[in-house]
């Protein structure tokens, strides 16, 4: 039966019936705020392309972990930014890191938040790679000995779930074993499988200082065209032994959510990278759109796509939005 028997704005008329309705929930417990810790004392440096987000040292980060976790955020996800960086990105690995030491001092001063590390070297490396360069490209093999050194030395200060990020083959493999080598077979790894070289990872860049000195990352970062691809990436690293799958960019990749929702079982997330972030934020300020409902409908559609976690920048705007 058609029109007029059917007419589906009667559950629209108002917001009761929308709320009965509704499909999707956005909720504080799917969100991960990302934090990016820098060496010195009392340093509060803003980003200027990431309104709200700063680089911050230790003493810092304790304070704003400790405001993240007062809003009901389950995890933050951090980033590091060395004082020095060399060639093989030494400071990933070492026992005071900026990481390793950011690390035990939130478990110490905060202890009810997951701190998931992301595990790369491009923070850390001089040319802004995400591994080791040999005959002027990213080495597969010998980065996975780096990453899994940097995972155990992560798990080892503490970080409740280490996330590999570097787009390298076989290094979710690499990292469980290194892992479980080293008596840290109980940290999970969430595994960035269907990474994409994306232009919104544009101010993450000026946030970490991460940009590649020559080159791109394209021959490691997967192709944006492709999603059957994303399948086979996602599905290697099940194997490998991920306990939860990413997507990244979210966006820009909403059907690769989709298909990943549809194709795995396991806890998928999401990434709502800086760019993703940032226009709206620029909108936003030019009076171009209402940022706190454009804020709320793309995080939205990242739950609606199929995503169980969000990482995200809006996290601790969101969470305060969802209390009003
Ligand atoms: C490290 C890493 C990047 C992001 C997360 N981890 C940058 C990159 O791959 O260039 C991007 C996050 C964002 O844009 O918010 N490899």
């Amino acid at each position: 039966m058609f029109f007029p028997a059917n007419r589906p704005r009667r559950l629209r008329k108002n917001e009761n019936f929308r709320r009965m309705v509704r499909e999707t929930r956005l909720s504080v417990d799917d969100l991960v705020f990302p934090l990016f810790v820098t060496a010195g004392k009392n340093v509060k440096k803003p980003i200027s392309a990431m309104p709200g987000n700063y680089q911050m040292s230790v003493d810092h980060i304790v304070k704003e972990v400790k405001m993240t976790k007062d809003l009901g955020i389950p995890a933050i996800l951090l980033f590091g930014l060395p004082a020095k960086k060399d060639e093989r990105g030494s400071g990933a690995y070492a026992r005071d890191g900026i990481i390793q030491r950011t690390v035990s001092e939130i478990k110490e001063k905060v202890p009810d938040i997951l701190v998931i590390t992301d595990l790369c070297l491009c923070e850390y490396t001089s040319h802004g790679h995400c591994g080791m360069i040999k005959k002027s490209e990213v080495d597969n093999d010998t980065t996975l000995d780096v990453l899994a050194e940097t995972a155990v030395s992560q798990a080892r200060a503490g970080a409740d779930m280490v996330a590999p990020s570097a787009m390298m083959d076989g290094q979710v493999q690499a990292v469980r074993e290194a892992l479980d080598e080293e008596g840290f077979e109980e940290v999970p790894i969430m595994a960035y499988s269907a990474k994409y070289a994306s232009c919104f990872y544009g101010p993450f860049r000026e946030a970490a200082e991460s940009a590649p000195q020559f080159g791109d990352r394209k021959a490691y970062q997967m192709d944006p065209p492709n999603s059957d691809e994303a399948m086979r990436e996602i599905g290697l690293d099940v194997e490998e032994g991920a306990d939860i799958i990413m997507v990244k960019p979210a966006l820009a990749y909403l059907d690769v959510i989709r298909r990943a929702r549809e194709e795995f079982d396991l806890p998928l997330a999401a990434y709502n990278v800086s760019g993703e972030f940032s226009m709206i934020k620029a909108a936003a300020k030019l009076g171009w759109i209402d940022g706190e409902r454009a804020m709320m409908e793309v995080l939205t559609s990242i739950k609606r796509a199929g995503a169980d976690i969000i990482l995200t920048y809006f996290a601790r705007e969101a969470a305060k939005a969802m209390r009003r």
